[in-house]
């Protein structure tokens, strides 16, 4: 599997000050992208097979919140400047992908605050919910992101907890908000989690997409990605090196 750099986007939504995060993805091939939008925060109609730029926020639950209403981080009236930290992905649209954050150049993601947000486009503005990443106690490393597109516009992102079938009784891990949490004692230092450790507790972010493509074509790798889930995606990624994928089945 080639493992390929994330593309970074020309302009930075100018909401954020952008922290250094490097993010990688996996799976991503390039097959010829159509399309030209680079930014996360403007729009752009894809097909399948296109690269799509999104960004993921990380910040306190509150941050994403303004008058009792969720906004795009896109939008300048959130008060993030400073207190959010920002990871730019541009994976394939319709080919599953697993996206890892790299946070030791940056520090401990939970000191961002603890939640995080993907979102892209200005106009239709989609973001997920905030869902929760970490904290002092607990560290949240795995994920399911799933796109819905309407004739190639991004209509709605949200995140699809897997339940914690697959850590109960497990001494070192909790149920938080539905998703396995590794007790964040146990993460490498200043990866993501921020204990003394020795599991890489940067969060992992599988991709599923659903809906219609700007041809009117499905997208199904959301279907592919639920039957799949039965065989434990996770296994798919073992060959990623350094990747949470290989964290997790050294750990189980
Ligand atoms: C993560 O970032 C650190 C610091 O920039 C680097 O030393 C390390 O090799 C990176 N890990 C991966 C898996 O890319
Ligand atoms: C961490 O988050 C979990 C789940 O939301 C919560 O139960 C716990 O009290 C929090 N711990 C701290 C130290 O904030």
């Amino acid at each position: 599997m080639a493992a390929t750099t994330t593309a970074t986007p020309r302009r930075a939504p100018a909401a954020f000050v952008v922290l250094l995060i490097l993010a990688t993805a996996s799976g991503a091939s390039a097959r010829g992208d159509g399309n030209g939008v680079y930014e996360p925060c403007a729009d752009a109609t894809v097909s399948r097979g296109d690269g799509f730029t999104f960004g993921v926020a990380f910040a306190g639950r509150d941050a994403f919140f303004s008058g009792g209403v969720q906004l795009s981080p896109c939008d300048g009236r959130l008060p993030l400047q400073n207190a959010a930290k920002l990871a730019l992905f541009r994976p394939t649209v319709d080919e599953i992908s697993l996206l890892t954050v790299n946070a030791s150049g940056a520090g401990d993601l939970t000191s961002a605050g603890g939640y995080m947000v993907a979102f892209a486009g200005r106009k239709f503005a989609a973001r997920s919910p905030p869902v929760f990443v970490g904290n002092s106690s607990y560290t949240v490393t795995g994920f399911t992101l799933v796109f819905e597109f309407h004739k190639g516009t991004l209509q709605n992102l949200f995140w699809k907890a897997d339940g914690c079938s697959s850590c109960s009784g497990q001494a070192n891990f909790g149920c938080v908000e539905n998703s396995c949490a590794i007790k964040t004692s146990s993460c490498r230092g200043g990866n993501g989690g921020g204990g003394a450790g020795q599991v890489d507790c940067s969060p992992g972010i599988q991709l599923a997409f659903s809906g219609t493509d700007k041809h009117e074509a499905v997208l199904n790798s959301w279907y592919e990605v639920s039957k799949l889930k039965q065989y434990s995606l996770f296994g798919l990624f073992s060959n990623l090196k350094d990747s949470l994928a290989g964290q997790f089945s050294n750990f189980f």
